[in-house]
């Protein structure tokens, strides 16, 4: 179903990690600019309070879905709710993700194996369910959620960084594969953002969060919004940003690890 206000067509964003951080702000800029919503995260209290603000500003409507992406079957449960209800999805937004700082001897492996299902498996298998009905309609978007971690080796967060490069990878080869078909891939890679991300990761006191400055979670989502309805394929906000990315290209792999290691030291 194409829901349908004031005569006109409504189109759907399906955002996981909706609730907070980039995800809220990026729920606000596709419903200032017209989009149903359905927000996914775990805290279904989180999310009523955020599609009940949502609604209240814009005229939109706001479905939520508690949801574990930690859980391999939860992708396949938002596809059958979807499909249940009668919601079509025409932007897919990958957003859900989180990091688990420290040495990798220390870290403890199934918070590791949690982000990869997570930044990974979930995200992969999302697209995987909503791409064909985009492919048959000749129209689609979808926006995943990398980093500037994408872009080099991470240690003290290296399965993180590991994860998002996948992110990188995958978005690329799948916009070129898609070209000519309607649907779009936009890869969004911030730089450190303020958000609950940090304190997740439990990295607040790193260097890269405690001394170079963090953007604006509104900034970053109006970014890759604007980014993904042009049909970018990559999009990283922030003049610093582009330098971190673009001198990963010619400093030596194993000396940009050592910069990321300092980065990712505390103070
Ligand atoms: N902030 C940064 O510095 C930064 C930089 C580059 C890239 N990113 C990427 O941006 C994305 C958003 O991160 P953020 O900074 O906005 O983080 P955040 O403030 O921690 O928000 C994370 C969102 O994801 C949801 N979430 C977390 N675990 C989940 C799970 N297992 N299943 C379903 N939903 C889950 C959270 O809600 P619940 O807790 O209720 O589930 C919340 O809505 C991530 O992919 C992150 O890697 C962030």
């Amino acid at each position: 179903m194409v829901a349908k206000r004031n005569g006109t067509k409504r189109q759907t964003a399906l955002v996981t990690g909706g609730s907070g951080g980039i995800g809220l702000e990026l729920a606000k800029v596709l419903a200032r600019n017209g989009f149903d919503l359905v927000l996914v995260a775990r805290k279904r209290d989180t999310l009523e309070a955020a599609a009940g603000q949502l609604e209240g500003t814009f005229d939109i409507k706001a479905h939520v879905f508690a949801a574990d992406l930690r859980i391999p079957e939860a992708p396949q449960a938002i596809f059958d709710f979807l499909l249940n209800e009668n919601i079509q999805i025409d932007a897919l937004i990958n957003n859900a993700g989180f990091a688990v700082g420290g040495e990798f001897a220390d870290t403890e492996l199934q918070r590791e194996l949690d982000m990869i299902q997570v930044n990974i498996a979930a995200l992969t298998h999302l697209t995987k369910l909503f791409i064909p009905t985009m492919i048959k309609r000749r129209s689609g978007r979808v926006l995943n959620l990398a980093s500037t971690a994408a872009f080099q080796a991470g240690p003290l967060m290296a399965v993180y960084y590991a994860t998002k490069a996948y992110v990188l990878s995958f978005s690329e080869a799948l916009a070129e594969e898609l070209r000519n078909t309607g649907v779009t891939v936009t890869a969004l890679c911030p730089g450190p953002t303020d958000t609950h991300f940090a304190e997740v990761a439990q990295v607040t006191n790193s260097k890269l969060f405690s001394t170079f400055g963090i953007a604006d979670a509104a900034d970053v989502a109006k970014y890759g919004f604007d980014a993904m309805m042009h049909g970018k394929r990559l999009a990283i906000p922030g003049i610093r940003n582009k330098i971190v990315a673009q001198s990963s290209r010619f400093t030596p792999r194993a000396l940009s690890a050592k910069i990321v290691r300092l980065a990712q030291q505390t103070r």
